[in-house]
């Protein structure tokens, strides 16, 4: 029997979107367990090393703006934006993740419209947002990260601000494996085909 396995390969959206949905629903209790405390209710923060928007400031002024989180997990970030006085939408793959953000939103009583779609395909017409952000969210979790930038660029108004943080592309030369595995460089850093994770029957389950 094939054992189940990481490789890079082309995937299709279908398949990078299956994957990766059904691996946030399966992954998004424990995400909240582990990074809740850190992330925050009503908080943005840019990245493991901590950087807050309240100090960094990157997203400009918010009130009255429109702005769209794309990958918002639990939206903690959504709801501090809404408390700046903007207009949000979270957007987000997994109905997982998209349930602590409607558990927390209820809690804060926070105006954050929390919505499940896909990054790849936004469901909204073009020129609709002054600013897009992102902190971890979509772009490391498609097989086509210029299809997401494409998608903002359509959904933003003209000069609007698009702010994401992402994983250096070094990243995928290692396995998303916390362990020892993860510490060995297995793939060429030049490989710029997808990192695919994939199950006995070769159906990818992490893109
Ligand atoms: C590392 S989490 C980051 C969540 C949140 N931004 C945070 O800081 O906690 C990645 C998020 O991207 C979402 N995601 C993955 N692929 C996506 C896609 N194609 N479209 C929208 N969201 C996606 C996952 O469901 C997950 O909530």
């Amino acid at each position: 029997m094939p054992e189940p396995g990481v490789t890079r390969r082309p995937v299709t959206d279908p398949e990078s979107r299956r994957a990766n949905r059904r691996w946030w629903d399966s992954d998004a209790d424990r995400y909240q367990d582990e990074h809740g405390d850190f992330l925050g209710e009503v908080d943005l923060r840019w990245c493991p090393e901590g950087l807050r928007e309240a100090d960094a400031g990157l997203l400009g002024p918010l009130r009255g703006r429109r702005v769209i989180e794309v990958g918002c997990g639990a939206a903690a970030g959504s709801r501090w934006v809404a408390a700046q006085g903007a207009d949000v939408v979270g957007i987000d793959l997994s109905a997982g993740m998209l349930r602590h953000a409607v558990q927390a939103n209820e809690k804060h009583c926070l105006p954050v419209t929390i919505l499940q779609a896909d990054a790849s395909a936004l469901p909204f017409g073009a020129g609709r947002f002054d600013t897009a952000f992102t902190a971890f969210g979509a772009v490391p979790f498609v097989a086509d990260s210029g299809r997401v930038m494409r998608e903002v660029f359509r959904v933003l108004k003209p000069g609007g601000r698009w702010v994401f943080a992402v994983t250096h592309p070094m990243r995928w030369i290692f396995l998303d494996d916390p362990g020892e595995r993860g510490l060995v460089a297995v793939h060429s850093y030049f490989d710029r085909r997808p990192y695919v994770e994939y199950d006995e029957s070769g159906a990818p389950t992490y893109v």
